[in-house]
């Protein structure tokens, strides 16, 4: 039997999943670390912590095979976005500024100075953003002109895990899309973009496709891992391009929404569509040859997590004792609370917003709040207000023309029936799930395949190994309720935007 094995490092934790070459999961191991937010509105993690949990969650799957020679490869998927410098030596010069930061609104001004609008979203398939590496690289280069007088090599979350396992400084085609400095339609980076920048191609790896083979495991590494020299790790891809072939997304007329840390709506597309808006990323895909659309909005499972981290140890406590998911608990109680959380709109603008606002200075709000409501209201406002944002999503990707037939759900949120319920209502429309919950993961775990020779294509993969699951039906009444709600939820941004402007000067 062959196995292959899918590295997810994601914001909260890195997950190592080992599959069969049938796409069943054999082991999975995971390993959390910390966010840190040295002020509001930025937010940075360290790569070692990455590195430490994925060596570590490595070893742990590996023990499941006995036969290591049956592990023929390794598929790479993580956050966006991230930058990691690293000097000469290969060392990491400061922590990474990751996805969901948002301390580059200078920056962004900057490089349109530097280059129109038009000219980058006919280059780099987006308008500049705060959360992209472009933008963090000119602000440490302005900032910490030390740090990035020593930076040799920039490289993306999960490719600095490449170079650990395997030595070479390499990205693929998904994941460099969210750099801004790629030719997305060309895939390829931009000429043009680093000269207008000024920064030195050296200083950026080799870009693939997502399932070519882009190395092979170093020896120190097998030894640490218990893996074998020539287990091949293949491009991978970005988390949600990841996820895409992991749920199945891998043709035209199919998207799927994950709720993660962040929250997305993906769809696949044969061809590069832009929003001239750039309210909406688009992106190479993992499928060679395709791309994809995706709304995003930064605080998803994020400010669920917030919320719980800070005002439901009441919910931990129960959880602990009665050897409970919190989460678990947390749904039982929200599926109490009638939709619209009785006159409760929350806006999930914790790390300030993408789509549809691009805007770094926005916040999060309870509106509404009543004596009335219970904790219970406010979870379920938080998950509600998630769920409107990603309907602004979808909205924007229905008013491009792009047309789906099939939306799945995946992502931590996306195991919650509640919040299920909640997108199949907003979006009128039937939203499903697949069998294998792994996600990015399988995604990764299944480019490794291809790029191993296992499977034919990624089409071919996924045909044979991803089942559709669960459905959920849109609710008339609810639908009617939510569009109501989701109509004062969207004028409420248009009604604090000045206030959000000054509130972030103060
Ligand atoms: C996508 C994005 C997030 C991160 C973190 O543009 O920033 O989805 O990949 O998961």
């Amino acid at each position: 039997m062959n196995y292959l094995i899918g590295i997810d490092v994601g914001t909260s934790a890195t997950k190592t999943v080992l599959f069969d070459e049938a796409g069943t999961v054999v082991a999975t191991a995971s390993c959390e670390y910390p966010m840190y937010q040295p002020e509001n509105g930025w937010a940075e993690q360290k790569p070692e912590d990455w590195r430490d949990a994925v060596l570590a969650t490595l070893k742990t799957v590996a023990e499941a095979v006995e036969n290591k020679e049956e592990i023929k490869g390794i598929g790479l998927s993580g956050q966006m976005h991230g930058l990691v410098m690293l000097d000469e030596a290969g060392q990491v010069i400061r922590p990474s500024i990751i996805w969901c930061d948002q301390r580059t609104g200078k920056e962004v001004e900057d490089m349109l100075e530097i280059m129109p609008r038009e000219r980058w979203i006919e280059i780099t398939a987006n308008p500049p953003l705060t959360g992209w590496t472009a933008a963090k690289i000119l602000w440490v280069r302005k900032n910490e002109p030390e740090h990035y007088k020593r930076c040799r090599h920039i490289l993306l979350p999960k490719d600095y895990i490449r170079y650990i396992l395997t030595g070479e400084f390499a990205t693929e085609v998904s994941d460099a899309s969210g750099m801004q400095l790629l030719d997305v339609p060309k895939r390829c980076w931009s000429a043009e973009v680093l000269n207008a920048l000024s920064i030195d191609p050296a200083l950026l790896g080799t870009v693939y496709e997502s399932c070519e083979v882009t190395g092979t495991l170093l020896p120190e590494i097998a030894q640490k891992t218990g893996l074998t020299c020539d287990v091949k790790v293949v491009g991978g891809a970005g988390d949600n391009a990841a996820a895409a072939v992991g749920t199945g997304i891998v043709r035209d007329k199919t998207a799927f929404t994950t709720i993660g840390t962040s929250g997305v709506v993906f769809a696949h597309s044969s061809k590069v569509s832009i929003d001239p808006k750039g309210r909406v990323h688009t992106c190479c895909c993992a499928v060679p040859g395709a791309w994809h659309i995706m709304g995003v909005t930064q605080g998803a499972g994020l400010s669920l997590k917030w919320f719980k981290d800070q005002l439901c140890q009441d919910y931990v406590g129960k959880a602990e004792e009665a050897g409970k998911d919190v989460y678990d608990l947390i749904n039982e109680d929200v599926n109490k609370i009638p939709a619209g959380s009785e006159r409760l709109i929350y806006l999930p603008y914790l790390m300030g917003e993408r789509t549809p606002h691009l805007d770094p200075d926005c916040r999060g709000v309870f509106f509404g709040l009543s004596a009335i409501h219970t904790k219970a209201h406010m979870l379920r406002a938080v998950m509600e207000g998630v769920s409107y944002s990603l309907c602004d999503c979808n909205q924007i990707l229905k008013e491009m023309g792009v047309e789906v037939t099939q939306m799945m759900a995946c992502g931590g949120g996306g195991k919650s029936p509640n919040w299920r319920q909640m997108l199949a209502d907003l979006y009128n429309c039937t939203v499903k799930t697949v069998k294998q919950s792994e996600g990015p993961a399988l995604g990764a775990a299944i480019l490794a395949g291809v790029g191993c020779g296992i499977y034919p294509s990624v089409e071919e993969a996924c045909d044979a190994i991803i089942r559709e699951e669960n459905s959920t039906e849109p609710i008339k009444e609810t639908v009617k309720t939510y569009r109501a709600y989701h109509e004062v939820y969207q004028s409420l941004y248009r009604s604090l935007k000045e206030d959000y402007k000054k509130l972030a000067k103060l």
